[in-house]
């Protein structure tokens, strides 16, 4: 497709709807930048499918940013920014790495594990729990709500779907009755309170917010752990070298991310007026997305792009996306990353695949690339 139909349309039989994509680098950032795509779906035609499928229930979970387009998308953006710099994100460093410790210790007895469900997964919810001051003994129920939501809908019914955003949205106001009455040092009372001034956060804004900041949080560097290891131990001349020098984490990550990064697609754009893109016309309404991973093995930018190289240098690749929707939490999925391989790496001597690797599977869907399971033997 990057060779001979690099803006295609294809049908996505989960949506059951056609969308137009995109697979070179190039063009990927350059969708990116293009206003002319609009992420906010109040832009469509009423009789939009898309509008449609947005049904009243669903709209206390989509107000968020990732489906908004400058000037709201700006001002959401900028009520959470400051929790997600570098910097500030550095600060988690200690208690990220102690809680990695305490799962490995929890889940290393046996000699074996599902290195997704015992580690992968639970880290990186619980630092978000922590950091937004939601319960982190709930965690397991917010990863069937997102999971139902993320997942391509069977036979295009969305009901499932529906059912756990109600549940999403009643659980928070439950727990924002809660915080009201006793606030606290944490990322949801800093919400609350921008809610409380009106004209910063509506409260459908708000809980829109905090349901992407869960999913985004939590869907995402579980499978970026668990695609590292895999490609980790895909490569065992890659891992002795990072065994030898734990040093090359960071460099490695970002070949993680390039090479087997854990978002297929950006998620979806839609056309705000009739637009022509690379020769080709996106009618008015229609979908159109960005194949990150395809981008991310784009020769035209990484030579060799098949060679999983924890050196490689220059890296620029796509995986946390391009342009004002940029990965807001791309230096905590970095941190999350780095400190729980190379921990892994450090504690488990002779971690290898628990099953043959040719009966993995991946999960289905276009949105997350991960696997079902990864079991692994130590
Ligand atoms: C390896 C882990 C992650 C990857 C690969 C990833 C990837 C992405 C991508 C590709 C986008 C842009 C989507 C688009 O333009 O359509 C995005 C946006 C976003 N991500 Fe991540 N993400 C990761 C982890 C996280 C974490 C840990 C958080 C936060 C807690 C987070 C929060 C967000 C938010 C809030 C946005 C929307 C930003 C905006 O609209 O301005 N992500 N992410």
């Amino acid at each position: 497709m990057r060779q001979e139909a690099p803006v295609v349309r294809l049908y996505d039989p989960t949506l059951r709807q056609p969308v137009w994509v995109v697979t070179r680098y190039k063009d990927a950032v350059e969708l990116a930048r293009d206003p002319r795509f609009t992420k906010d779906v109040k832009k469509l035609p009423e009789d939009s499918p898309h509008r449609q499928m947005r049904s009243a229930d669903m709209e206390a979970i989509s107000r968020h940013m990732l489906s908004a387009d400058p000037p709201d998308h700006t001002r959401l953006r900028s009520l959470v920014s400051k929790a997600f710099t570098p910097r500030r994100v550095e600060e988690l460093r200690p208690r990220i790495a102690a809680i990695a410790s305490q799962l490995l210790d929890t889940a290393k007895d046996p000699g074996s594990m599902d290195l997704l469900d015992a580690f992968a997964f639970p880290l990186p919810i619980t630092v978000i729990a922590e950091l937004l001051g939601v319960p982190v003994e709930d965690r397991d129920q917010f990863r069937d709500w997102t999971t139902t939501i993320i997942s391509p809908p069977s036979e295009g019914n969305l009901e499932p779907l529906r059912e756990a955003g109600r549940q999403f949205i009643q659980y928070f106001q439950q727990l924002l009755a809660r915080r009201r009455a006793d606030p606290r040092d944490d990322l949801l009372t800093a919400l609350m309170s921008a809610e409380e001034q009106g004209d910063r956060l509506s409260p459908l804004e708000l809980m829109s917010m905090l349901f992407l900041l869960l999913v985004a949080g939590h869907e995402t560097t579980v499978n970026l752990i668990g695609n590292g290891v895999w490609a980790l131990l895909n490569h065992s001349e890659q891992l002795e070298r990072l065994r030898a020098n734990p040093a090359l984490i960071e460099s490695a990550v970002e070949e993680m991310l390039r090479y087997c990064g854990p978002v297929e697609t950006t998620t979806q754009r839609w056309a705000a007026q009739d637009a022509e893109f690379h020769g080709q016309v996106i009618p008015r309404g229609e979908t159109i997305l960005a194949s990150l991973l395809s981008a991310d093995h784009d020769p035209e930018q990484f030579p060799e792009p098949e060679r999983f190289d924890i050196t490689r240098e220059p890296n620029r690749h796509i995986a946390f996306g391009f342009g004002i929707h940029f990965c807001l939490g791309a230096p905590l999925a970095r941190l999350e990353a780095t400190i729980a391989i190379n921990l892994l790496l450090e504690r488990l001597p002779r971690l290898r695949f628990g099953v043959d690797p040719s009966e993995l599977r991946w999960r289905d869907g276009i949105l997350v690339r991960g696997l079902q399971r990864l079991p692994v033997a130590f």
